[in-house]
């Protein structure tokens, strides 16, 4: 078993070092053949990648930074920067394009005083854009989390994102 350290100057308070260890050794068993499923494990606890935990992952797996971060920024599905409690997709695709988006994208940046990839200061919404997320004929289409908000209008937006603590 590799004995990774914490890096001084890593902002250790916020990572939970045990946790970690819990996730790469007994959840994945320390192999680097399951390095995706532990990025995602990682994701799916902090929302993001952070920078210490992938230094860590690297020296108990010893698989080089270098891939860890090709991995990390490969799949969409990864962020190597803090992202919100709530993910705020707008469709931008062509069919959600063609009834309305524009609009939609506008009315969410306003409500959120965003632009697009931003995130509130206190962490409660990430905004992107995306293009087509499978549900066209349902367009526009707003999704949340792992909600898809089909056919919504512009003066929704405000009622819908209140429901995201
Ligand atoms: S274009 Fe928006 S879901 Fe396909």
């Amino acid at each position: 078993m590799n004995e990774a350290t914490p890096i001084k100057g890593d902002q250790p308070d916020e990572i939970d070092f045990m946790e970690l260890d819990n996730i790469i050794e007994m959840d994945f068993n320390n192999d680097p053949e399951n390095l995706i499923m532990i990025l995602q494990a990682i994701q799916g606890r902090y929302n993001y990648l952070p920078r210490p935990a992938l230094r860590y992952i690297a020296e108990k797996i010893d698989v080089p930074l270098s891939q860890i971060y090709g991995v990390g920024t490969f799949y969409s599905t990864f962020s190597l920067e803090p992202r919100g409690r709530n993910i705020v997709s707008v469709c931008l695709g062509t069919a959600c394009h063609v009834r309305g988006g524009e609009r939609v994208r506008e009315r969410i940046e306003e409500s959120l005083n965003l632009t697009d990839g931003e995130t509130t200061d206190d962490m409660r919404f990430t905004f992107e854009s995306v293009r087509c997320i499978g549900c066209c004929s349902l367009g526009p289409v707003v999704k949340i989390n792992e909600d898809i908000h089909g056919r919504i209008g512009a003066a929704e937006i405000a009622e819908t994102l209140e429901k995201y603590e």
